[in-house]
């Protein structure tokens, strides 16, 4: 019968008949999608294949060393990591509207990864972690699937100019799918069952301006979130558990003195694919313990508050 095995195989056929001796590059996010779409194009050709990693600095605790270290190191890949949290960060300064901040991201995304690209000599082409239902979405617009190599096609975005063809190995493949594929190349189980995490990172999970400080905070708090909601068995039940940042503060009291500091709040949901998502119904005990340690550990913060509303009509995210 039809296994991952085979599918891979035959995948590494034909990435290494198309790419030939040329070079490819992928945009690697740490998701699951472009992680296993770069293992399968490693297996192919090897060090042909340049990962380029824009580490926005709106990531979650750790996560750009924990990448460099996995890919790099231990998968022995060619990562091209580029830290430009700073661009992001001053491209940012003062924008406090969540589209704005979505759109200025991707534009510097963009900017910064084609500088990158530029480097890389005798690229012919772009790999992408593209999945089935993102194709279906576009199939009247591209014609619908038929080979994971499209030639000719050029990528929104990157200036025609670079002529890159795309390469989409898992495009024929659901997310499940795409996990056990990942599973049979070895991908860490820690990366297959990976939250989602939005492209635009802690940025929309700060509400209010994106200040390095902030960013700084709200990184120590969802680290604590995370590390508790694993240790309880939490991780892989609900679909996503993250902390936001709030932009209003509130009066507690510490020892014999008052403060005045930031709310963080709580969000866990259940969902299939995100379409729609119920708040999860984590234990008292273990809102208690990450409460209690949130609020002792992290500087600037005095409350946490849990996020008890589902989608829809609320959103998964708070911006
Ligand atoms: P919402 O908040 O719309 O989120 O219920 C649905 C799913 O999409 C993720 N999300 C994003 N992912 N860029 C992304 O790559 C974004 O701008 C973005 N906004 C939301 C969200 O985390 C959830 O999984």
């Amino acid at each position: 019968g039809w296994t991952m095995k085979s599918f891979a195989k035959n995948a590494v056929a034909e990435i290494r008949n198309a790419v030939g001796d040329k070079q490819v590059i992928l945009g690697l996010s740490g998701g699951v999608d472009s992680s296993v779409a770069a293992m399968l194009i490693h297996q192919a050709i090897g060090r042909q294949l340049t990962c380029i990693f824009v580490d926005n600095g709106l990531l979650r605790q750790d996560e750009g060393a924990r990448l460099k270290k996995l890919f790099g190191q231990h998968l022995k890949m060619n990562i091209d990591y580029v830290n430009a949290g700073k661009q992001f960060t001053d491209a940012l300064k003062g924008v406090t509207d969540p589209e704005k901040k979505r759109k200025i991201i991707g534009k510097v995304f963009m900017d910064v990864f084609e500088a990158e690209a530029r480097k890389i000599k005798d690229a012919e082409f772009l790999a992408q972690g593209t999945l089935y239902p993102d194709i279906i979405e576009s199939q009247s617009a591209f014609g619908g699937p038929t080979s994971i190599i499209k030639s000719h096609h050029n990528v929104g975005g990157l200036p025609k100019k670079m002529k890159l063809k795309l390469i989409e190995p898992l495009k024929f493949l659901f997310k499940d799918e795409v996990r056990k594929l990942g599973k049979t190349l070895g991908l860490p189980e820690e990366l297959v069952w990976r939250q989602p995490f939005p492209g635009p990172g802690l940025a929309i999970r700060i509400i209010g301006e994106v200040t390095r400080k902030r960013l700084s905070v709200l990184r120590k708090v969802d680290a604590i979130l995370l590390e508790e909601i694993r240790a309880a068995g939490y991780y892989k039940k609900v679909w996503q558990s993250f902390a936001v940042l709030l932009p209003i503060k509130s009066v507690g009291v510490m020892g014999d003195k008052r403060t005045y500091e930031n709310i963080v709040a709580l969000r866990a949901v259940t969902s299939v694919d995100a379409m729609t998502a119920d708040w999860a119904k984590l234990p008292h005990k273990l809102l208690g313990t990450i409460s209690n340690r949130i609020i002792n550990e992290v500087n600037g913060v005095n409350r946490v508050v849990y996020d008890i509303s589902s989608k829809p009509p609320s959103t998964i995210e708070w911006e």
